[in-house]
């Protein structure tokens, strides 16, 4: 049976307009115009990439979700009684499942209110909170479909005390500049001795741990990879060989990321009849699709002191792949 929710207790609140199909318009005209192609990856999560990015989750090589859960699963608890706070905010929500773990232990303190997820797929924004309000008697949900780069603005105001989650290591995906300029962004929206950032970030660990992670046998990171193909083909009526472009992933030991590409398997010439755009590909060439930003504790500080931000303190998994942060603003 359906649990029964009182309407009030849902807000879900869409910032994606036609606006916003111009955002992959535009990052399509930017990114395959360029000398090296590249594509921001949010463009991945479509209904299905959203889905394969789940199945991502679960697979044995893809440790960042399993170690990510067992710090929330060991120690939600002390992150709770740290903060404080009846709201949690996250960024990048998705289906909000470890999520559960942190509402967990609010609900177990007896301050949980309100749940705010800020996603750019609206089916998950709009299900999760459905699901959420049914799980958790009283809560409130105020759920945003917006790009968190571009609509932290719309947050509602805060009802009390706040956890900012930002998990997954989905922080690694900007470069180092505009990751530090995003903070700083998150830092603004905290107030000081009130509000706590809680940051998921991948550890530096030996390169060949990492790169199986993103190069998992059944080819479900290829085939996420590919979707964001699948997307232009769709949103700007474009012709992409998808099955023609090869998944690629290689941890740069330099910049201590993963780089994702597609490598063109043979000569192409894609038509992006939206765009009124011819793009060539020479055999081989690739277009990155994303980065993945791996973290040493030195560059987890320096990150968060240049964004205004002070770590309270760092968690790990046993293993130590994996670390989630609370800080707040100096
Ligand atoms: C790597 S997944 C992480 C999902 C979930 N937080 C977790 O830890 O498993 C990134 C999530 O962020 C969302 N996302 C990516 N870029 C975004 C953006 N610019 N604005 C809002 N959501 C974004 C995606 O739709 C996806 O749900």
């Amino acid at each position: 049976m359906e649990p029964v929710v009182a309407p009030s207790s849902v807000v879900v609140r869409n910032y994606l307009g036609p606006g916003d199909e111009r955002s992959l318009a535009d990052d399509v005209l930017d990114g395959l115009t360029k000398p090296f192609k590249e594509l921001p990856p949010k463009h991945f999560y479509d209904a299905r990439g959203a889905a394969l990015f789940d199945e991502i989750c679960e697979l044995d090589e893809y440790y960042p979700t399993r170690c990510e859960r067992a710090i929330l699963q060991a120690r939600s608890g002390d992150i709770v009684a740290v903060c404080d706070a009846s709201e949690l905010v996250e960024l990048g929500s998705g289906t909000a499942e470890k999520t559960r773990l942190l509402l967990d232990a609010m609900r177990d303190a007896d301050s949980l209110e309100r749940f705010v997820p800020i996603d750019v797929t609206e089916a998950m924004v709009r299900d999760c909170a459905r699901t959420l309000v049914g799980e958790y008697p009283g809560l409130r949900v105020h759920g945003i479909v917006g790009d968190f780069e571009r609509h932290l603005g719309r947050l509602p105001m805060a009802a009390g005390p706040r956890i900012v989650a930002f998990l997954g290591g989905t922080i690694g995906n900007f470069t180092p500049g505009s990751r530090r300029r995003f903070l700083r962004k998150i830092a603004r929206l905290l107030r000081p001795g009130v509000d706590h950032l809680l940051l998921g970030t991948d550890l530096v660990k030996d390169p060949a741990v990492i790169e199986a992670a993103y190069n998992d046998a059944p080819g479900v990171t290829a085939e996420f990879n590919r979707n964001v193909l699948r997307v232009i083909n769709r949103e700007l009526d474009a012709d992409f060989d998808v099955e023609a472009f090869e998944h690629v992933a290689f941890f740069d030991r330099e910049r201590e990321w993963i780089e994702m590409r597609l490598r063109a398997s043979r000569r192409m010439r894609v038509d992006i009849r939206a765009l009124d755009l011819a793009v060539e590909f020479a055999p081989r060439e690739e277009l990155r699709t994303e980065i993945s930003a791996k973290f040493t504790p030195e560059r987890l500080s320096g990150d968060l002191a240049a964004a205004g931000l002070e770590l309270v303190d760092v968690l790990t998994d046993p293993d130590g792949l994996f670390a989630l942060s609370i800080s707040r603003r100096r």
